[in-house]
């Protein structure tokens, strides 16, 4: 990184911030991840040069040979992946993926039905403050208090609704996804269903969480979070979407260009491609395996510290506690505090949260990137162990329902993580742990 170095400086010392930060603390936000080297390199090549308005064969630019080839082999290999037919590997990022899915099937004014956002769902999948719920009706669902999918809810909702899309999958789901359940519902209504697995798709495709593609009709998925590429999306059509509508494919391909995006970014792709192939290496059905065990040897030491989690536990790659019990709207102090000592969460709601999206009562913590960098089963108990020892360090301070006493009593938590040494101590000792796992894309660091 030499001519960035001589050339700017000032964004050369931010990335190596970057680097130095994800080294000595650890990511325990379960939509993140570290990608590989290779496919960094991928990132960063003369593809980033390149317009390539359109598909393989019928481009709107010229000199896209090489574009034709790696947009059609990245699309094999999802397709190959995943067991599909039909793959576009062109979406931006998941949200735009979304949007271009429900373009592609519904008029405006129609409705569709997906997870409340602060049960668990995403922005996209009808949120009140999101265009999905502008352009069209938005019916969700929630969660149990217990924290499994309200499943008679969502038949309830559908059988009076008629919705024309139904949307399974989220953002803090601990538990496995009933597909077979949703596939009975929407096809009793006649609804496409869509799998949403960003979060779990690398669990799929390593085998550590059952395929929706027998179920569903179409599939959504980021490239980033367990699948372990680049920031990106894929639309992917099953064999059974297909027997529904044969020109679903079609319909997806023109939602996304013209309807929705422009170029593809090329370098992305190719960086998506590198991820694929990697993900269909035995050692990556060894990775998601290890996601999922490292997070029930997590959720259990955390239950065994006292911690309450939302569903009792986790079938995946993610946990999400319960703060409720120490007090409401207290995720805010955990997310801040454990960022102070290099660990980072972040602050959620739960299921029947009675607090402010804003101030939630949760915490959601994963394991994809901590198991790429090597952490076992000694990691997890630690780590339960510092959570643990942070809690009851800060087990006094209370969320006032006052805004004006609230807002005095955050300021003073935040005033502590600057003066009380305790915290100064515990980056350390996280510190000194993170640094003997290193971060793939960073080995050997870059910036140095
Ligand atoms: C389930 C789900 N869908 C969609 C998205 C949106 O993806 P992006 O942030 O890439 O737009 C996310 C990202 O958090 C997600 O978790």
């Amino acid at each position: 990184m030499k001519t960035l170095q001589n050339q700017d400086s000032e964004i050369f010392e931010i990335l190596k911030g970057e680097e130095d930060r994800q080294l000595k603390g650890m990511t325990l936000i379960p939509s993140e991840n570290h990608t590989s080297k290779a496919v960094l390199e991928a990132l960063t090549s003369v593809l980033s040069d390149k317009y390539a308005e359109g598909y393989p064969g019928r481009r709107y630019y010229a000199g896209n040979e090489y574009a034709d080839k790696l947009e059609t082999l990245v699309q094999e290999r999802a397709k190959a992946l995943f067991g599909v037919p039909y793959a576009n590997v062109q979406p931006y990022s998941g949200s735009p993926a979304n949007l271009v899915i429900l373009s592609a099937l519904l008029e405006p004014g129609e409705s569709l039905m997906g997870l409340n956002l602060l049960d668990g769902g995403h922005l996209t999948h009808g949120w009140k403050f999101s265009m999905t719920s502008k352009f069209w009706k938005s019916v969700p669902y929630h969660m149990t208090v217990d924290g499994a999918i309200d499943m008679e809810e969502v038949r309830r909702l559908a059988l009076e609704e008629k919705p024309k899309i139904i949307i399974c999958g989220g953002t803090a789901i601990p538990r496995a996804i009933p597909f077979a359940e949703f596939a009975e519902i929407a096809d009793e209504v006649g609804a496409y269903l869509l799998a949403d697995v960003s979060h779990i798709a690398g669990l799929i495709a390593g085998g550590a969480h059952e395929s929706p593609v027998p179920y569903v009709h179409l599939v959504m998925t980021t490239t980033h979070k367990t699948l372990r590429g680049p920031r990106g999306a894929m639309i992917m059509v099953t064999e059974k979407g297909l027997a529904k509508d044969e020109d679903l494919p079609t319909k997806i391909d023109k939602a996304l260009i013209p309807g929705l995006q422009g170029g593809p970014h090329l370098n992305t792709i190719a960086g998506i491609g590198v991820a694929l192939n990697e993900d269909s290496e035995p050692s990556f059905k060894e990775y998601a395996n290890k996601v999922v065990e490292n997070a029930k040897t997590l959720a259990e030491e955390l239950k065994n510290k006292g911690f309450k989690l939302v569903s009792d536990g986790t079938d995946n790659h993610l946990i999400l506690i319960d703060l409720i019990p120490t007090g409401v709207g207290r995720g805010v102090f955990f997310h801040e505090g454990l960022e102070r000592i290099g660990i980072y969460t972040n602050k959620n709601t739960v299921p029947g949260d009675p607090s402010s999206p804003f101030y939630p009562s949760g915490l959601r913590i994963g394991t994809p990137a901590v198991t790429t960098r090597g952490m076992g089963e000694v990691e997890m108990k630690l780590i339960a162990e510092w959570i643990a020892k942070f809690a009851e360090h800060i087990k006094d301070i209370k969320l006032p329902d006052d805004k004006d006493t609230r807002k005095q009593v955050i300021k003073d938590f935040r005033a502590s993580l600057k003066n009380d040494s305790f915290y100064d101590e515990m980056r350390a000792e996280v510190e000194e742990m993170c640094v003997k796992f290193a971060v793939p894309g960073s080995i050997p660091p870059v910036f140095g």
